[in-house]
């Protein structure tokens, strides 16, 4: 019983441990986390922030709400990664309230509040349709429309395990996988949908409802938000990928079943931070023909489907200046011979830098126990930095 348990938690505390900053008691004593029950009450109460839309897209689905402030978390962590070595590192997202479309950067137009829509919108999309083919969701499932049909499969496979037997041949299950595009279609060798692909289609739809239902449909920003909103969906469908595993006598491949996978959210984000220096600046004095049009460095065109856009020009985030969701670079640790942005001369303004002495704990020689848990020690570090004036 002790060991049935032990084993079955095996899974829990990876995911617990993974991304935890240290070992702490609750895993050691094998304490469970009690399941969060997902309800109204729970998720759409506490959580400040929601506009009168969202919250009745969030009492009618509470638990893929839960999913979809999750996505934003996931999303905000991405461009804190994205933008860590930027003069706006995107830190100011990382509310207590997490919903952070109150801060200020979100009720901005700045070309960083285009990238923070974007991924936010992207994120929910990630978020909610894993989760819909984890079946942790009351209201969706796998994609329905890439669902193969399980009994042919079955007969098929029989046949085929008949002949080699037959043969005096053995069999071999799911020998291989192969990662391709999702719509490149196979040139000679045939394959079907099996598994489980996330119900991308669902989590778009949600993304819509829960985000674009906070906007008006009327002003420029809206029109930018929602804009920009789609490209972060968008990212994630179109780069839907195929997995694949083959079935049949050992190697032969004879039957090949595919399903749907998401990109890795890094992609999502890397993708996103292209399109942010690609950005296209909308004019806002054509608000009233429904047209947005853009005045990009030399030429004028109109904003692509997947450019991301904006109309207000950001401030260079040197100095601090709560309102622009500045918070100034004094004190950021630079590097003296980066080619990147976190070189001190630009993230520092001009301001110079200080070279200091500093000592740091760092999680080191950690080592994973099977099963289930990871040891560290704690190593000091002593090194020179550099640090913006
Ligand atoms: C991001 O910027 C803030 C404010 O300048 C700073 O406190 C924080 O340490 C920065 N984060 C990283 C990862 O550099
Ligand atoms: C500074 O930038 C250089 C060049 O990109 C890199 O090799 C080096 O590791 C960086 N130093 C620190 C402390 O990040």
């Amino acid at each position: 019983m002790g060991q049935t348990l032990l084993l079955w938690l095996c899974p829990l505390l990876l995911l617990s441990l993974w991304g935890q900053s240290s070992l702490s008691n609750e895993i050691l004593g094998l304490k469970l986390p009690l399941e969060p029950v997902l309800n109204a009450n729970t998720v759409c109460l506490t959580l400040p922030g929601l506009t009168r839309r969202q919250l009745e897209v969030c009492v009618r689905n509470p638990d893929v709400t839960a999913s979809a402030i999750q996505g934003i978390q996931i999303a905000i962590h991405e461009c804190q990664h994205q933008f860590r070595d930027q003069r706006w590192n995107c830190s100011s997202l990382e509310t207590k309230n997490k919903i952070p479309y109150e801060s200020i950067i979100f009720s901005r137009g700045f070309r960083e509040s285009a990238f923070a829509y974007a991924i936010a919108a992207a994120g929910v999309v990630h978020a909610v349709s894993n989760a819909c083919s984890l079946g942790k969701l009351q209201a969706c499932g796998c994609d329905q429309k890439r669902r193969g049909d399980e009994e042919a499969f079955r007969l098929k496979l029989h046949r085929l395990q008949l002949e080699a037997m037959n043969r005096g041949k053995g069999m071999m299950h799911g020998v291989h996988l192969e990662h391709m595009p999702a719509e490149a279609p196979g040139l000679q060798d045939s394959w079907e949908w099996g598994g489980c692909s996330p119900d991308v289609d669902y989590g778009e739809k949600f993304s819509k409802d829960f985000l674009d239902s906070r906007e008006t449909y009327r002003d420029i920003h809206s029109r930018m938000r929602l804009h920009n909103n789609r490209v972060g969906r968008q990212v994630v469908m179109e780069n839907m990928r195929r997995k694949c595993k083959c079935h049949g006598t050992s190697g032969s491949c004879q039957l090949k079943t595919c399903w749907q996978v998401t990109p890795e959210f890094r992609l999502v984000g890397s993708l996103l931070k292209e399109r942010f220096y690609g950005a296209m600046l909308i004019r806002p004095h054509n608000r009233n023909t429904g047209q947005m049009e853009l005045s990009h460095a030399r030429q004028r065109r109109r904003a692509g489907i997947s450019d991301l856009i904006y109309f207000e020009k950001s401030p260079d985030f040197c100095e601090r200046e709560p309102a622009l969701d500045s918070m100034g670079t004094q004190g950021r640790l630079c590097n003296k011979t980066s080619p990147g942005m976190d070189n001190c001369e630009s993230l520092c303004c001009g301001r110079g830098h200080n070279i200091l002495r500093q000592t740091r704990s760092e999680r080191c020689n950690c080592k994973f126990h099977w099963c289930c848990f990871v040891a560290c020690e704690e190593c000091r570090l002593t090194e020179w930095v550099s640090v913006c004036k």
